[in-house]
């Protein structure tokens, strides 16, 4: 098997095969707590246009990962946004506004810190990351993080923090094991929808982690030293040698 990574590039040959893995994870992941309803929306058409968007955007860094050549899974990296540099009282808070599901929307997104933690703009944002259900759970998102995070470093970035859905105890674990820690709680505000001429709101509890680069890399360096002491054992295991 051939893993490697490579920069989105805004082609087809890359976008409708990686939205369909996109498309893939993000209802495998989100069926458990989204309404059939809400799920309906998640169209192979919706995941090819935002990563279209993500190609065009010149702000953001997206890694993809591709397993014998074919795109499989991705991370996204960007600036936080700035009001979350600038808590009052461990609130930090702004207005969203916009279009969405064929509405005018405005919605005051509040940021609950529940522990100090400084943010600046040598923080980065983890926007996504998502991996086709076939190839979860080998070290691959591991993988992803290895190869971008050091590169972060050399560019002078100092901390990461990522987002994730409160039900999402995979993505937590996941997190846990590469050094964030939880420190603030959100809401999104995801979609809307008109049921029997009702209007719903879908609002999604949200975990902010934050973690320090190089306590990311030291993760990443102890779990690698754990694989390479196993894959040792197992080793000598099988040229008879026992302890
Ligand atoms: C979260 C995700 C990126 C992790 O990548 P991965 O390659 O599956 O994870 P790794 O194999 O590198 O790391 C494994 C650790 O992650 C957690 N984990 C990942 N997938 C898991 C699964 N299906 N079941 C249980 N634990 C899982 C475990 O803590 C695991 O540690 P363990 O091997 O000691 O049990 C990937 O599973 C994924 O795409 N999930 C769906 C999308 C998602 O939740 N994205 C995050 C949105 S915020």
């Amino acid at each position: 098997m051939k893993v490697s990574i490579r920069n989105l590039e805004k082609k087809l040959s890359m976008i409708l095969p990686l939205a369909e893995s996109y498309q893939r994870s993000y209802n495998k992941l989100s069926a458990d707590y989204k309404s059939e309803q809400e799920m309906a929306l998640y169209t192979k058409g919706y995941f090819i246009k935002k990563l279209w968007k993500m190609a065009e955007d010149k702000q953001s860094l997206v890694a993809v990962l591709h397993i014998n050549d074919v795109p499989k899974g991705f991370i996204r990296y960007s600036a936080i946004p700035e009001y979350y540099t600038q808590p009052i009282n461990n609130l930090a808070q702004d207005t969203e506004k916009g279009y969405l599901d064929g509405f005018e929307f405005a919605w005051c997104r509040k940021i609950n810190f529940e522990r100090d933690i400084a943010l600046n703009n040598k923080t980065l944002i983890v926007n996504q990351i998502y991996l086709d259900p076939q190839i979860q759970h080998h070290g691959l998102g591991t993988l992803l993080f290895q190869q971008t995070v050091p590169e972060l470093k050399k560019q002078g970035f100092e901390s990461l923090i990522i987002e994730y859905n409160a039900n999402n105890v995979n993505a937590k674990n996941f997190y846990r094991k590469l050094g964030f820690e939880p420190f603030a709680k959100t809401k999104d505000f995801d979609h809307i929808l008109k049921t029997d001429g009702r209007t719903q709101f879908c609002i999604s509890d949200v975990h902010i982690a934050h973690t320090s680069i190089d306590n990311t890399l030291e993760h990443l360096r102890r779990r690698q030293q754990l694989k390479q002491t196993f894959v040792t054992v197992l080793d000598q295991r099988k040229h008879g040698k026992t302890y």
